[in-house]
């Protein structure tokens, strides 16, 4: 719980190296992820070049800071075929925990981190020499924090749950 609630999205970098060993283990967080009929529709690309971060960050409006290195987490169009008619919305919840996954194990590391949609899809695919067939859905920016942020509040128990049918309050 504590490496739950702990985690915060990041967004102001130390100008830090993060060791190769560490984005490995982060990585390989990202593929423990458990993953709709175990498809593993995910693609990721690491972006450790910090002429490519800077490059990438000019076509993230969403993405603040300097980090020192980013994730990619793309989706396989031609795996998610395998999932059938779900296949698509699997792929989004699929590729959703294996970025949590890595959030989660960077965080552990003392490594901070922010998921990113708002970035240019077109614009990232040239960048990296993404195929047709893999779609880019969320950067994950990494990187050692100037500070932890304060979390942010979130609504409570009591009203995000219902118990045994929509709108029976849940009771502590
Ligand atoms: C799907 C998704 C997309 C997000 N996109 C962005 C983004 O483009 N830029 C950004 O700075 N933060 C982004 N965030 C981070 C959220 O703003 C952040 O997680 C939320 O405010 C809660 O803060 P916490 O993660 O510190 O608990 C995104 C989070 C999620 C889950």
């Amino acid at each position: 719980m504590e490496i739950i609630k702990g985690r915060r999205a990041v967004r102001n970098f130390l100008d830090k190296e993060i060791a190769g060993k560490d984005l490995e283990v982060i990585l390989e967080a990202g593929i423990w992820a458990p993953s709709g009929s175990n498809i593993q529709p995910w693609e990721f690309i690491l972006v450790d070049d910090p002429v490519l971060v800077k490059k990438i960050k000019l076509v993230s409006p969403g993405l603040y800071g300097l980090p020192r290195a980013l994730i990619v987490l793309c989706v396989n169009r031609k795996r998610c075929e395998k999932g059938g008619k779900l296949g698509e919305n699997m792929a989004v919840m699929d590729v959703s925990m294996a970025a949590q996954n890595m959030m989660l194990m960077a965080y552990s590391l003392g490594i901070g981190s922010c998921p990113i949609v708002s970035f240019n899809k077109l614009a990232l695919k040239q960048l990296l020499d993404i195929p047709e067939h893999v779609e880019p859905l969320l950067i994950i920016s990494l990187g050692y924090p100037t500070e932890w942020p304060q979390p942010p509040s979130r609504r409570p128990l009591e009203e995000v749950v219902h118990v045994n049918g929509y709108g029976e309050p849940f009771k502590r």
